[in-house]
């Protein structure tokens, strides 16, 4: 089959980066379809951490090709710093990374209305990443959007300018007195620009057709999770892309019969940072224990991770919207300690029990049921074989397999790429 896929199924964060990471040498070509510097999706191997933002996961592999999909929006300015930043690393970007000529540009004033709309917000605010995700969005299907090819037309700045223009005009309406000086951001967005049009701009669709007919195998790597989904999300507090499986067919071009697998990621337990309702959300000392141990703290913004149990409901739901046909969970580790684990199984709405994802995710109407689990003690952070994983951890992961009915094949059971054990040997 074309192309596989993965995913993250609760709000971000599930640890994406390391999976793709970890299967990227099965791969010829790894491909990123939506969402912008918003992601932070973390490597780690051979003792070094990465945060990667808009480059794909698979880049540290000498064999494979990254495409950026027409799908992402692009800051030019994050994109450089990245790419400088991997500079001791001797990957040629010319070579090993593709861009889609129809991706949107983030511009500096881009930035700006997501912060002026932010603030606007008060007390509703969505806790934006403040990268310009949702106004480039918002231009892109609006029409006014500025595309990677445009930058190739030596007259790419008029657009730029009326577009900057209207957005000035707009900023108004939030403050009419403040004014935006934004010659030095402009100078270092043009310079990146630059930078930009050296690397291979490509009609990424037709790049991919000739590559599933030529037999190469192509991984979508997804961003944020499938409850941050513009329509499937906890509305309005998501993102503005679609995150989950058919995000992948819009943000490539490739057709729904050309994706495979459905590889689904989620944490043993749930996190979510930003605003937004989130059922099993904690607020004693276990959360404190998962947050810590867990390092729960945002990979582009830093801000600290809500933490919370894990919500079989949400994952349900997530894994019937995106089809997932496997799945992989993170952090076991992260609970090893615990006397006690809970899993919710069920929400009680005003007194009613449910077994589905409803319309209005108030955490103050939802109450959450759970079963509980005993905790293990053991580390789990030097285990390779499943069978050498604590009984009452096989137990947690059986009843979850039962329940969801998708078999967990990866358990990452520590940050680095070794830390991965594959339940049933190596499944792809
Ligand atoms: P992504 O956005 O889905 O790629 O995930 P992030 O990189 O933002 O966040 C996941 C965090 O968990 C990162 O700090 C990873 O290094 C870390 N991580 C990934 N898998 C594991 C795991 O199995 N155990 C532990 N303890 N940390 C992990
Ligand atoms: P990765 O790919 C976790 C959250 C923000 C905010 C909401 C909207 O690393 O999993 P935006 O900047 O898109 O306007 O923010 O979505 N958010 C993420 N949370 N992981 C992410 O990406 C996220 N990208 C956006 O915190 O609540
Ligand atoms: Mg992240």
């Amino acid at each position: 089959m074309g192309i596989d896929l993965i995913l993250g199924l609760q709000w971000g964060d599930e640890g994406k980066g390391k999976i793709v990471d970890v299967l990227t040498n099965k791969y010829d070509i790894v491909a990123r379809f939506q969402g912008g510097p918003n992601a932070g999706h973390t490597l780690i191997f051979n003792g070094k951490k990465h945060v990667l933002h808009t480059i794909p996961s698979g880049i540290f592999h000498p064999n494979s090709l990254n495409l950026i999909g027409n799908g992402v929006v692009i800051d030019p300015i994050t994109l450089k710093s990245e790419i400088d930043g991997l500079g001791s690393y001797n990957i040629d970007f010319y070579k090993k990374l593709l861009i889609s000529k129809k991706a949107h540009i983030i511009l500096p004033t881009h930035k700006i209305l997501d912060e002026a709309s932010e603030e606007a917000k008060g007390k509703l605010k969505i806790g934006s990443t403040l990268k310009g995700i949702g106004p480039t969005y918002m231009d892109k299907t609006g029409r006014n959007g500025l595309r990677v090819g445009d930058i190739l037309d030596k007259k790419w700045k008029i657009k730029y300018f009326k577009l900057t223009k209207k957005h000035l005009e707009i900023l108004k309406n939030y403050n009419p007195t403040k004014d935006y000086n934004l010659n030095e951001y402009e100078k270092k967005f043009f310079k990146s620009v630059e930078s930009l049009k050296k690397l291979q701009l490509i009609d990424s669709e037709q790049f991919l057709l000739n590559s599933i007919q030529a037999g190469m195998k192509i991984l979508g790597e997804g961003a944020q999770g499938s409850l941050l989904d513009i329509d499937f999300g906890t509305y309005p507090f998501v993102t503005s892309s679609t995150t989950t499986a058919a995000g992948a067919c819009i943000g490539l071009g490739v057709a729904p019969n050309q994706i495979g697998e459905v590889y689904g990621i989620f944490k043993a337990y749930s996190t979510r940072v930003g605003s937004g309702p989130f059922p099993t959300e904690l607020f004693n000392s276990e959360a404190e224990k998962i947050a810590k141990i867990g390092n729960e703290f945002g990979s582009t913004t830093g801000r600290a991770r809500r933490c919370g149990w894990i919500d079989l409901v949400s994952l349900k739901y997530s894994i019937n919207i995106n089809g997932v046909t496997k799945l992989m969970m993170m952090k076991g580790d992260v609970l090893s300690g615990l006397k006690k684990v809970k899993i919710c199984t069920a929400y009680k709405v005003d007194g009613v029990e449910i077994d589905y994802f409803p319309f209005d995710i108030n955490s103050n109407s939802i109450k959450p049921i759970y079963k509980e689990f005993l905790g293990w003690d053991d580390d789990l952070t030097r285990i390779k074989n499943f069978s050498d994983l604590p009984k009452n951890f096989k137990s947690y992961i059986s009843f979850l397999e039962n329940v969801l009915e998708v078999p967990i094949e990866i358990i990452s059971v520590g940050p680095d790429r070794k830390q991965t054990i594959f339940k049933n040997g190596d499944f792809i």
